[in-house]
């Protein structure tokens, strides 16, 4: 199976070498766990050390917010957008009109437009790499588990076909249960931000990577100046 590196320090150790290339990887986690820090550090090493274009698909932070949210790891995303090799796609208005299906309605973010959209972005800059920060939001756009089942297959086929690797968010609390995208997708990358005592400890896990002799267990992650760095030879001891 092709892989593609995230240039993550740590990450492809842990995943054997990449994610599967022109798949779907999900990247899940509780709030304030690294997920869009991650995701932009796969973009933006893809610029620099792979020479791969990325598209970044924001429906929680806005453009401006991410130029400041992202300094904090030392990435340059306004830089990186002029240069043409970074595309932010903002869909952030939404958030304003308030959470759920008439919001994204009424901004008329529907699936095919979405997907029209990332492919006219993929095209105009020749991107072979994808985020979207969160997925969770597309399930907003169905009434029904069958549907939110029927249209992710469907979105993730569409994908597909568009040659680009994607890590797709999805928000989780620390609940063990699994959502419909993450049974759908080729991968699961799950972050974790645990209390233990009076602190906090970071973590990844891969819980699937299809094909892939991947790592298996909780690894500790640390969010720096740098972006994230990985621990991939020091298994967490699990409480
Ligand atoms: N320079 C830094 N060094 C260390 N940690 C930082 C730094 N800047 C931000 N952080 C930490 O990173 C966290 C934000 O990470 P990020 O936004 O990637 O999380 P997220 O999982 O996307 O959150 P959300 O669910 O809210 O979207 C902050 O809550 C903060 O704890
Ligand atoms: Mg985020």
């Amino acid at each position: 199976m092709e892989l593609t590196k995230t240039g993550i320090p740590g990450l492809d150790e842990l995943l054997g070498g990449g994610i599967p290339t022109g798949w779907t990887t999900i990247l899940s986690g509780a709030p304030g766990c690294g997920k869009t820090c991650l995701s932009v550090g796969y973009l933006v090493e893809g610029i620099n050390k792979y020479n791969e274009s990325g598209i970044f698909c924001s429906f929680n932070e806005s453009r401006k917010e991410l130029f400041l949210t992202q300094q904090s790891f030392g990435y340059d995303l306004e830089k990186l957008e002029k240069t043409g090799r970074l595309k932010i796609l903002d869909f952030s208005y939404g958030r304003a009109l308030g959470e759920g299906q008439l919001a994204l309605q009424q901004t008329k973010v529907d699936l095919p437009a979405l997907t029209k959209s990332i492919k006219e972005s993929i095209n105009e800059i020749n991107a072979k790499r994808l985020v979207i920060d969160p997925l969770t939001i597309i399930s907003l756009l169905f009434d029904n588990i069958r549907e939110v089942r029927y249209n992710f297959l469907r979105f993730f086929d569409v994908i597909r076909r568009f040659g680009v690797t994607s890590l797709a968010i999805t928000e989780s609390s620390y609940s063990k249960e699994f959502t419909v995208e993450e049974f759908l997708a080729a991968g699961i990358i799950r972050l974790y931000n645990e209390r233990l005592g009076s602190k906090r400890q970071r973590g990844i896990e891969i819980v699937k990577m299809r094909g892939i002799n991947h790592k298996r267990g909780l690894f500790p992650l640390s969010i720096t100046s740098q972006g994230i760095i990985i621990s991939p030879e020091v298994e967490m001891l699990s409480g």
